[in-house]
């Protein structure tokens, strides 16, 4: 049996940290709504030149260093982004490029916040299929430049950061050893309307601005998350009892509770740190899971849930034990 075991985080985030008490300065809101409404206090904006592909290198470069493998081993990298330095090529060639490796596969893929879980299932079936040994799974955002400055509903709740893993394949037949236990997607392209961005090279020509009905959003968000993470515990064959942590997608505080309390789990298991990187899309689950790895609460041999939703809607879940 191959198996994609996890063996190292990194995270890298821009140099300017912005408060919320910063942001009311410039946009007609206040700290207090910001915090009661999403539990968000600060977030990273990305300078000039700090972009997606700078930034994935940055985390890509922390995540190698903490697995003990050579950038040169890496025969795969998978990024997901919603925001890529350029239409075309992907960002992944870039990172390949900035890392210095000489060959191998890289590519993108969107499905906005929950493309880290895209990403992980794509990269975990091309491991278990013997295609490839080492993959470099990143989330990199610089949602920052997508956002309408004007619209406090929604310029308030996104940071830029990003989140890599290294993956490796390894054989095993010990079905109680580490690595992705099952994995779980999902999509619905009925829901573009609520959470978009209104430009791309195919319709206006321009960029655009990101658009969202948060409340509606949110509605959807609870149901669909608590669903796919049980779907994916099932996949594993294990129950939310067994469940050591849980690193969500970092959208809003009230979503992780809400989730949280629909599985029954307690809110001590749930790893949060949107109060310190706000919404960061793709990048936000990694950022977490690498936040909760170097500070010691997930530690070896533990089962640990990822979850994300976003715009599409596209959500999933992964299992692993790590
Ligand atoms: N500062 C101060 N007031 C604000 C504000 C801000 N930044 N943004 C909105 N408001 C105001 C609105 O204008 C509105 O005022 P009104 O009642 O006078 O019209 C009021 O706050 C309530 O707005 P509403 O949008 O209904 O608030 P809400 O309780 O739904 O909270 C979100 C807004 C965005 C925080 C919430 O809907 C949410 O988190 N949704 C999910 C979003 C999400 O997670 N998206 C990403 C998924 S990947």
């Amino acid at each position: 049996m191959i198996r994609s075991v996890l063996t190292g985080t990194g995270a890298a985030l821009p140099a300017r940290r912005v408060s919320n008490a910063e942001l009311a300065q410039q946009v007609d809101t206040t700290d207090e709504w910001i915090v009661e409404r999403t539990g968000i206090r600060f977030r990273y904006i990305a300078g000039p030149d700090e972009t997606t592909a700078t930034l994935a290198a940055d985390a890509s470069k922390a995540a190698l260093a903490a697995a003990g493998v050579l950038a040169a081993d890496v025969d795969l990298i998978v990024l997901a982004t919603a925001t890529p330095d350029q239409t075309f090529p992907s960002s992944a060639t870039k990172v390949q490029a900035l890392l210095g490796i000489a060959d191998c596969v890289a590519f993108d893929v969107a499905a906005v916040c929950s493309g880290f879980l895209y990403a992980v299932q794509v990269a975990d079936a091309m491991l278990r299929a013997g295609v490839h040994r080492r993959a470099l799974v990143i989330g990199s955002e610089t949602f920052s430049r997508i956002l309408d400055w004007e619209d406090r509903a929604t310029c308030v709740l996104f940071g830029d950061g990003a989140g890599a893993i290294v993956l490796e394949a390894r054989e095993s037949a010990d079905a109680a050893g580490p690595g992705i236990l099952a994995t779980k997607l999902h999509a619905d392209g009925r829901h573009n309307d609520l959470l978009y961005v209104d430009g791309g090279p195919s319709t206006t020509g321009t960029v655009g601005k990101l658009r969202m009905k948060g409340r509606e959003v949110f509605r959807h968000a609870v149901v669909n998350l608590a669903a796919v993470m049980e779907e994916g515990l099932q996949l594993a064959g294990l129950t939310a009892a067994e469940v050591d942590w849980v690193v969500p997608h970092q959208a809003n505080a009230r979503i992780l509770d809400a989730t949280a309390r629909k599985l029954g789990l307690p809110p001590e298991k749930v790893v949060v740190t949107v109060d310190q990187h706000a919404n960061t899309s793709a990048a936000s689950v990694p950022l977490a899971l690498d936040t909760a790895m170097r500070d010691g609460r997930i530690n070896a041999g533990q089962i640990v849930v990822l979850e994300a939703m976003g715009g599409g809607f596209t959500w999933g879940a992964a299992v692993l034990r790590t």
